[in-house]
Order: C-alpha cells, then structure tokens, then sequence
C-alpha cells in the first residue's frame, strides 16, 4: 500500500497526497473495478467489505456517433453502469469503506438527488441507517427510490447548498459518517479511479482532450487529480485537457471563468444532478481546470435533451440529462475549434435515471420537508 496523508491545497480544502512512483499503479493480479487502484486510495491493503461492485466502468467505441460528430478519435466513458447508474458510486463506496472500518452505523449527504440515491443504496446494502437532505423541489421519483431503500429523507425549503451546509451540521452532531461532496476528500479520491481506468483502457495512454459535466465540481476536480497522478508517477508526460460543461441555466463557474458576474437567481435547468448555483468547490474545479489548459463551455436545456436522444441513437446508451451534458459540450466544443477530428476524446456519460429501487427493505424510510435548522431534523428523527 502506498502511504496517504492530508495536506491543506491552495483552494483550502483537503486533499490527500502520497510518495508518487509506479510503484503504486496496479500490477496484473490487483483485482477488478476501483479496488484495483489500491496504492493511491488512503486506505488499509485489506479487501473492502462495501458489498456492491464499483468502478471497472466501460470505455465505449460509439462508432455511429463517431460519424455523425465527425469525431473518429471519440470514446464514452459510461458511467452508468453501477448499482445506482450514476458515477456518484464510487465516492458512496469508499466512504462507506471507511465507516465500515471504523464501525459507524449511518451514513448521510446532501445531495441533488443522484448522490443521494447511491447513498440510499450503498447503505442499505451496508446495513447502515441513511439520512439524505436534497431541495425541497428534488425529483419525486428519486425521493421515492431513497425511501423505498430505508432512507430518511430531509426536502430542505432553502434549496441544495442550504441542504449541504445542514447536512454538514447535522453529520457532525449525531456523529454520522459524512458522505458530502468535495469536502470529503474520499470523495474526489474516488473519483479519480475514473481517470486511472481511462489510462489503462486506451492502453497506458491518454486522450488529448476530456469533457465533463459540472455542478459541485468534484467529478472534475477528481479526474483532474487522477491524470496529474499519472504524471507523478511517471507514466504519463502530459495531462489531457478539461472542458468543463454547465448548463446555461445554471452556470456559475462558466460565468466565473468567462468574467461574467452571475445573475442574483438562476432560471434552472432540466440537467438536476448541475444544477448548482453555489458549488462547494468551485474555485478548486476553476483552478483545475486552468491546470489543464482547459476551458468552460455552456449548453442550452434544447441541447442537453437532443443529447440525450443522440446517446440513445447512435450510441445505444440510456443517460439522463446532466449524464449526456459533456456530449451535448462536445458538440459545441467541437463547432468552436477546441477539439479537433484528429485528436482522441474522451466524453463522461455521467449518469441515467434508475427507474426502480435494486435494494428494498422491510421497512421503508419517510421524507419530510423542513427548514434548514437542525432542531427540524432532531424532531423529526424522534418520530422515526
Ligand atoms: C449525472 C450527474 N452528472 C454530473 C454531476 C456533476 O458532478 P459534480 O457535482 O461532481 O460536479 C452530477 C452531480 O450530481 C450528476 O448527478
């Protein structure tokens, strides 16, 4: 195992760091899925006990799709085919990973919604009590699958980043394990594993260009720090460029990037899972992407939806909107002159509406919606 410690980045979040070598990638036997990428994961050389599978994602070849965007060298990187069809299993799976080392007996996050549903099922399928705060105006459906899965739901009148920051509180007063985005610095390693598998699906090589969707900006923040541990441990000289996608309505770090001020309130977007008007680490993702000789891009709801239709056309692939954003940025990215035919791409489909609970348990969980205020969850815990 390589040895991980904490250090402070100059976003101000932590972030863990390790003694780089290609020593630490892995070797023939090193298993299947993210596990593999034992020696850059802080965690003990021991198999896990989380008892769902994660990572070992598919690298698909579209070749209709290659065609009709004129893009030979493209790639999907299908996220969707995890326990909960979004990439948000990996981060569930290394934190619970560690609670279970540690004995803690729940588990919770804030969540736009697909966060929250793998956190409904990698917990269930832990044994572990989930509680969840999403916004008030979360998609029933995914309300529904959390407590169909047991999961104590909180719809928080102020919205998502109101959500986040009791989520925060509350997980630090009941002694929860906490499974928040970005500032759980397990959750950007395990997001990184994305990145490590792209390497090794091309065949030790990278891409020139990688485009992903943003709200909180941990997936990029992840796969951004994946690649530059590739080059610290010396099997890659250069990292790939990021193109970071919002949807235009609701594009803080876009407009960040571009010099824009933001406007006071959002129109929102039918892309749920980026519909983030404070991300919790955006500066971190802006930075990132500088990094990476990257860029941000925007696309109009009209142009997620024909994406989605596309995935489903050309590439036999189910995704829901924030999941087919990168490709709908793609195509702009594409029409701007910021990826060219000749180069190799790689697009995130990040994620699919699950249509049914995979774990249901005896007793169904309930969801309530309240003010931001921990005494609101205290009280309604007690009815439990
Ligand atoms: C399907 C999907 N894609 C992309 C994202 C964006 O990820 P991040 O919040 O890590 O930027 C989310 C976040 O919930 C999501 O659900």
């Amino acid at each position: 195992m390589g040895e991980a410690w904490l250090e402070s980045g100059a976003h101000g979040h932590e972030t863990y760091a390790y003694d780089y070598g290609r020593s630490l990638l892995p070797g023939p036997d090193s298993g299947a899925g993210m596990w593999r990428y034992q020696g850059l994961l802080p965690r003990p050389d021991e198999p896990t006990s989380y008892p769902l599978p994660v990572g070992g994602t598919p690298l698909r070849a579209p070749g209709e799709l290659r065609e009709r965007l004129g893009l030979p060298g493209l790639w999907l990187k299908d996220e969707t085919t995890g326990p909960s069809a979004s990439n948000k299993d990996r981060a569930t799976a290394l934190v619970i990973d560690q609670g279970l080392r540690l004995g803690v007996k729940a588990v919770s996050t804030a969540s736009t919604g697909n966060a929250a549903v793998s956190t409904a099922i990698g917990g269930a399928a832990a044994g572990m009590a989930v509680i969840i705060f999403v916004p008030a105006d979360c998609a029933p459906a995914k309300v529904e699958l959390m407590t169909a899965m047991g999961a104590s739901v909180f719809r928080v009148r102020e919205g998502y980043r109101a959500a986040f920051d009791l989520s925060r509180r509350a997980a630090a007063h009941f002694s929860w394990l906490d499974r928040c985005t970005g500032v759980s610095p397990l959750t950007v390693e395990a997001k990184k594993t994305v990145s490590f598998e792209v390497w090794e699906q091309l065949g030790a090589r990278m891409p020139d260009v990688v485009v992903l969707p943003v709200g909180d900006g941990t997936t990029l923040i992840g796969a951004a720090k994946g690649f530059r541990e590739l080059v610290a441990c010396g099997v890659l000289a250069k990292v790939p460029r990021i193109i970071a996608v919002q949807a235009q309505g609701c594009a803080p770090l876009a407009w960040q990037w571009h010099g824009a001020r933001a406007p006071a309130q959002w129109p929102g977007t039918v892309a749920d899972g980026i519909e983030v008007p404070q991300p919790v680490v955006g500066d971190w993702a802006i930075e990132e992407v500088r990094l990476a000789d990257g860029n941000f891009i925007t696309v109009t709801d009209a142009e997620i939806l024909d994406a989605v239709n596309l995935l489903s056309d050309a590439a036999q692939l189910a995704s829901e909107p924030a999941g087919a954003a990168a490709v709908a940025g793609l195509r702009r990215a594409s029409a701007a002159g910021l990826v060219t035919p000749g180069e190799t791409v790689v697009a995130w489909v990040t994620g699919a509406n699950l249509p049914t609970a995979p774990v249901t348990v005896e007793r169904p969980g309930a969801a309530f919606t309240i003010k931001a205020d921990l005494d609101a969850v205290a009280a309604a815990l007690s009815l439990l």
